[in-house]
């Protein structure tokens, strides 16, 4: 894991080399006060003031300064110096005229690295941002951290990330915050969690499905329940997925990492919450043992499901995990999960699609993700089309036979194991990107989790 901790570190008049952030229309202006040698080194490095640009400019001896180029030089967004971040050489910088404010965020993920395959890792050491915003440091970190755990979560390979390895990454977030740990497995796992071990059983004895909980916490403070899809590989099953489908499925446990991180921030900031986290991890695979079409489950809600198709299993193991979660009667239930593909069709890869039971949820979580530079955009559970999931032999079928609002069906499959009562958001979200911005390699990526931390701290934040 990159570690964050001392690339962001109070301005105490240290020496450092200055960064100017300037916007296109700043450019100009600022210019015309330079001298000859840094006006034709701007020039000639192409420098026009584009988000994300960086210029070198020779000082007058052997210093130098960095040219940056923003969106608005006003207001710092996210991201406007995560490129500078990842391209400086190593040693410590200082903004001149401005705050980096939220792109404080953007500098340190711009210096994650995920290396551990490659022979040579990457030399370059760290970059470190003078602040004159103190208070801001710790929250940077944490939520870099907690992004940096997401994405190398989901960049672990299958092979070295099964539901043992899932569980072990959640032991030790559990162990640093004091959180206590259950797991379910085995016979136990059979008789109470019956859908989990359904979709799990074809990977037994070698890659055991298991359900992994922690709680953390005072008891007296509102209860909030965070569940996390943990699909370490997603072949389809014996629905077997194309190659191109599944190519990427070592990310089917986006949700489970999202929860885990968004938990992590609950216990470093010991926000005053009672909390649940619950990730039934699995490996949907193909064996003589593996569960199929046609199969009836008995939830552990006992509601019956027939399974339509083998590569809607998320839904399942979710059922059962949040079933277990309203059992613990939560004033909240927060999901996430790489559910759908239609959820991508639908939005495309950079917004989670939101679903709420509650309009108050919702809303507070749109205006959480609008300020945190987070989005995400809300689906509705529309009740019309439960009969696309209709079953001949069951209660209902896990996989809807139309091709139309796959995100919406499976998020109201969810919703049938969510009282109407209890609070209740399901991000169906990507947990991935195709393509590099900066500060977002391609690969692991959080989608949905500041804003879910948003949310947590305006409501039960001091
Ligand atoms: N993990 C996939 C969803 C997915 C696929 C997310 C591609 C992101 C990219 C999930 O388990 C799945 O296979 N869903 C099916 C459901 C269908 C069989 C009803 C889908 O979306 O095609
Ligand atoms: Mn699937
Ligand atoms: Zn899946």
């Amino acid at each position: 894991m990159t570690d964050f901790a001392s690339l962001l570190q109070p301005d105490k008049g240290q020496s450092a080399t200055s960064l100017h952030p300037v916007d296109k229309a700043g450019l100009e202006p600022w210019l015309a006060g330079q001298p000859d040698r840094v006006r034709q080194a701007v020039s000639a490095q192409g420098f026009k003031g584009e988000a994300a640009q960086v210029a070198l400019l020779p000082g007058e001896k052997a210093e130098w300064s960095v040219l940056v180029g923003v969106g608005d030089s006003a207001s710092l967004g996210s991201w406007c110096l995560a490129k500078a971040a990842e391209w400086l050489p190593e040693g410590s910088y200082r903004l001149v005229g401005a705050s980096a404010g939220a792109a404080a965020l953007g500098w340190l993920l711009g210096q994650y690295r995920f290396d551990r395959y490659k022979s040579e890792p990457s030399p370059k050491g760290p970059r470190i941002l003078l602040t004159d915003e103190p208070a801001r440091i710790e929250e940077s970190i944490l939520l870099a951290a907690a992004t940096g755990l997401v994405r190398d979560l989901v960049n672990l390979p299958a092979s070295d990330l099964g539901p043992a390895e899932l569980e072990s990454a959640v032991r030790e977030v559990a162990s640093a915050g004091g959180a206590s740990v259950t797991v379910t497995q085995g016979e136990k796992l059979r008789r109470t969690f019956p859908m989990i071990a359904a979709v799990g059983q074809a990977a037994e004895p070698a890659r055991e499905p298991r359900l992994i909980e922690f709680e953390w916490g005072d008891r007296a403070h509102p209860r909030v329940a965070i569940v996390g899809k943990g699909v370490v590989f997603d072949t389809g099953g014996l629905d077997i997925k194309n190659a191109s489908g599944m190519r990427i499925m070592k990310k089917d446990m986006g949700g489970a990492a999202h929860a885990l991180a968004l938990a992590s921030l609950v216990m470093k900031a010991r926000l005053p919450v009672r909390l649940h986290l619950l990730i039934p991890a699995v490996e949907n695979a193909i064996s003589g043992s593996a569960f199929r079409p046609g199969d009836v489950l008995r939830s552990r809600k006992g509601l019956t499901v027939e399974i339509g198709n083998t590569d809607a299993e998320g839904r399942l193991i979710l059922a059962d995990a949040l079933t277990k979660a309203v059992e613990g009667e939560p004033e909240l239930i927060l999901d996430f999960a790489t559910l759908t593909g239609a959820a991508r069709v639908a939005l495309g890869p950079d917004l989670p699609a939101l679903f709420a039971n509650d309009d108050a949820l919702a809303a507070d979580l749109l205006s959480a993700a609008e300020a945190a530079g987070d989005p995400m955009w809300r689906m509705p559970l529309w009740k019309g089309y439960h009969e696309l999931f209709a079953s001949d032999v069951a209660d209902f079928s896990n996989a809807s036979e139309s091709p139309f609002a796959g995100a919406v069906t499976a998020a109201l499959f969810l919703g049938k194991f969510v009282p109407d009562g209890v609070p209740w958001a399901h991000l169906d979200t990507f947990a991935w990107r195709a393509t590099a911005k900066p500060g977002r390699p391609k690969g692991g990526e959080a989608l949905g989790l500041r804003a879910a931390w948003g949310l947590l701290k305006a409501r039960y934040g001091a």
